[in-house]
């Protein structure tokens, strides 16, 4: 398997680069891509460390060499937060980062599966979907939003709370990636809270991003928990891709849904998303959120169906 990451050499992109490094199945390649001049670099550092996996850096204004033969695209090309700025204050900037990449991933790896990490990704994966069709690529089992952190913050915040082993839960966490479009489903979990810790914990996790965005005190928003949550996502993906299972809550084409797009647990196999899965039971506090959040992830997505446009 080759896997390319675009935007290898940010905050994200190089803990991401080194999770890959330790963990991709050996035999693999991985392809680091982004327009800073020490990427080439960032590889060949990456290159010292004894494991099966040969890396490869690639510079300049064309991601096309780093792309070809790739079987996984991940995208954390783009800028990040700073404090008091919103997922959306980013869209101006990103937007046009996102869809040159996919142009390109569009035309040198046009079965790959493209998973983005770049904010807004309500946004963002919208704007792919576009890009891929426009070049008629688009396959709508082959492209994620990666939202994998919600999922693993909830995890910590919950184990926090409970006094339990976060690596035992498995929260899922459905809508969108910001604010109130985030919604963990609290109330599927082994262990019941009372409505106000229930609320609570649902704030902070839909403010999470916020929170490490505050503490970095604007160097940047959530890189190394981010490169966690990528390399478990891609590792998910691979093994799906080999012929494996795996489940992930991830945002994706959902076409029996009230909105195009939707954050949900999804079957990945050899095709990418294998199947849809349910959502589950809700509680009422879950419920109303989910009706509430609909009309905000509409806007996000017909922002990005626009701007491709
Ligand atoms: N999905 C999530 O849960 C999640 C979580 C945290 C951050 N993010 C997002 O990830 C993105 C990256 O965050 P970061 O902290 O790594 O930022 P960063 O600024 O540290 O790194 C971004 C990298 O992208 C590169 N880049 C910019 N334009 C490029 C292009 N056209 N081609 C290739 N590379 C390009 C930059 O050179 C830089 O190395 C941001 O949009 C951020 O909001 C998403």
């Amino acid at each position: 398997m080759k896997i390319t990451v675009l935007g290898a050499a940010g905050g994200i992109g190089q803990p991401l680069a080194l999770l890959l490094k330790l963990q991709l199945p050996p035999g693999s390649s991985l392809a680091l891509y982004d327009i800073a001049p020490l990427t080439p670099g960032v590889a060949v550092d990456l290159s010292h460390i004894p494991t099966d996996v040969k890396v490869l850096g690639y510079g300049g204004e064309d991601a096309s060499e780093a792309l070809h033969g790739a079987q996984v695209v991940l995208i954390p090309a783009g800028v990040p937060r700073k404090p008091g700025m919103t997922r959306d204050d980013l869209f101006n900037v990103n937007a046009g980062i996102v869809k040159k990449l996919v142009e390109t991933s569009a035309r040198a790896c046009p079965g790959a599966c493209i998973a983005i990490i770049t904010n807004p990704v309500n946004s963002t994966v919208p704007i792919a979907a576009e890009v891929l069709k426009k070049a008629g690529v688009y396959d709508e089992r082959r492209l994620f939003g990666v939202t994998t952190l919600d999922v693993i913050r909830s995890a910590t915040f919950v184990a926090d709370l409970a006094r339990l082993e976060p690596a035992k839960l498995d929260v899922r966490v459905i809508g969108g990636h910001s604010g109130t479009t985030i919604l963990p489903l609290l109330s599927q979990l082994p262990v019941k809270f009372s409505e106000d810790e229930a609320k609570k914990l649902t704030l902070r996790i839909q403010d999470a991003g916020t929170e490490v965005v505050n503490a970095k005190a604007g160097g940047g928003s959530a890189t190394l928990s981010m490169a966690q949550a990528g390399a478990r996502f891609a590792i998910s993906l691979l093994r799906g891709l080999s012929g494996g299972r795996a489940v992930e809550c991830t945002f994706v084409a959902d076409p029996k849904g009230r909105v195009p797009f939707f954050a949900r647990p999804a079957l990945l196999g050899p095709r990418g998303v294998e199947d849809l899965l349910d959502i589950g039971p809700m509680n009422a506090y879950e419920k109303q959120s989910l009706e509430s959040l609909y009309g905000e992830l509409e806007g996000n997505i017909k922002k990005g169906v626009e701007f491709a446009r």
